[in-house]
């Protein structure tokens, strides 16, 4: 058995109340995420991977309903008071989103937002935590760390905000980070600095981190292991090298060939058929059936459960390995390099 993990999901669900009936966002979802780890989490538009942990933060829209578990270290966020739940926040663990602004505030230097988290959540001094706040920004690599220290966030470029906002996070030594997209509003060079100073961080300090990304080249250089969403549920979960050598689930093989990668012609690139099932009247069956090439009846019947297929293998598919197109040599590349 694996460690006790870290951030523990159980039967988890999210459902939000609309005019036009519920939409059942997160349906029953088991997750672990181990210490230290990179989880990368991917999944179509709308497949509930953003709500999944905002929810887990406590940032669900008001017509949100949760059941089920989200434990930290043993202890279920879903109770939580929002006071309690804001100092769990930033001390034990903290989001970074794709927009940095949403993480800033506009009108305070950087300077005084950095050494502010500092105060607060960890008790140092003003004098520490400006020493502390500067060392961060340097540590991000922030060119001229002491001039930008002292800018308000709309004098910095993007790619620098987004370092801020990841020095903010780390800052108080958080157990887990959950990196929402964090490079997609970046221009590709940008992106790879990021994801490369992410991954050094990550490694020196010892946090999990589960990215939520539509980027499978940036899951490949990054993540430990990788979750794949559909309709709201976990879908199949394996090692990321071994996901890309070849997946279990034709979601997952399909996701794959949908998704230009830089070893790629254009041509091999082919959308996944089809739509993202309705989640109000989600299909019976697999939440899959009706868009998977390889469908039998039993798929249209039973929702097969998320389970091993091969040692270390889950997947929620009644013919695991069926499609075995996608698992290309190219693809093995890109996991290990
Ligand atoms: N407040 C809300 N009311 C109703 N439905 C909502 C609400 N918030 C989210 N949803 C729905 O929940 C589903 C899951 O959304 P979520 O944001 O988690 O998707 P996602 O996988 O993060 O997609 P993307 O890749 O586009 O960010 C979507 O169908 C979305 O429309
Ligand atoms: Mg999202």
């Amino acid at each position: 058995m694996r460690d006790a993990p870290l951030l523990a999901l159980r039967d988890y669900a999210i459902s939000f109340a609309t005019p036009d009936g519920t939409v059942r966002a997160v349906n029953g979802l088991d997750l672990g995420v181990q210490p230290g780890e990179v989880l990368a989490v991917v999944g179509e538009s709308g497949s509930g991977k953003s709500q999944t942990f905002n929810g887990v933060f406590g940032l669900l829209a008001r017509n949100a309903t949760t059941s089920g578990e989200a434990k930290l270290e043993g202890r279920d966020l879903l109770g939580l008071s929002p006071r309690m739940l804001d100092q769990i926040r930033g001390r034990d663990m903290a989001m970074v989103f794709q927009d940095p602004m949403t993480a800033l505030n506009p009108a305070m230097k950087i300077r005084k937002q950095l050494a502010e988290t500092l105060t607060v959540h960890r008790g140092l001094s003003r004098r520490e935590a400006n020493a502390e706040a500067l060392a961060i920004m340097k540590r991000v690599g922030i060119p001229e760390a002491e001039r930008r220290i002292e800018q308000y966030p709309h004098q910095l470029s993007g790619g620098m905000r987004q370092r801020v906002v990841i020095a903010m996070a780390l800052l108080c030594r958080p157990k887990l980070i959950v990196a929402d997209e964090p490079t997609t509003a970046l221009d590709v060079t940008i992106q790879a600095q990021i994801l490369d100073l992410f991954r050094d961080l990550i490694a020196e300090s010892g946090t999990a981190l589960v990215l939520i990304t539509h980027d499978l080249g940036v899951v490949a250089g990054i993540a430990d292991r990788v979750a794949v969403m559909y309709a709201g549920r976990i879908v199949e979960e394996a090692e990321a090298s071994e996901l890309f050598a070849r997946p279990a689930m034709p979601y997952t093989a399909a996701l794959m060939r949908s998704i230009p990668r830089p070893d790629q012609d254009v041509e091999a690139v082919e959308p996944i058929p089809g739509r993202p099932p309705d989640l109000i009247r989600p299909p019976t069956g697999c939440p899959f059936h009706p868009r998977c090439r390889f469908v039998e009846d039993r798929c249209r019947r039973e929702r097969p459960p998320l389970a091993e297929v091969a040692p270390g293998r889950q997947a929620a598919c009644w013919f695991p390995f069926i499609d075995e197109t996608a698992g290309t040599e190219a693809a093995q590349e890109a996991a290990h390099g």
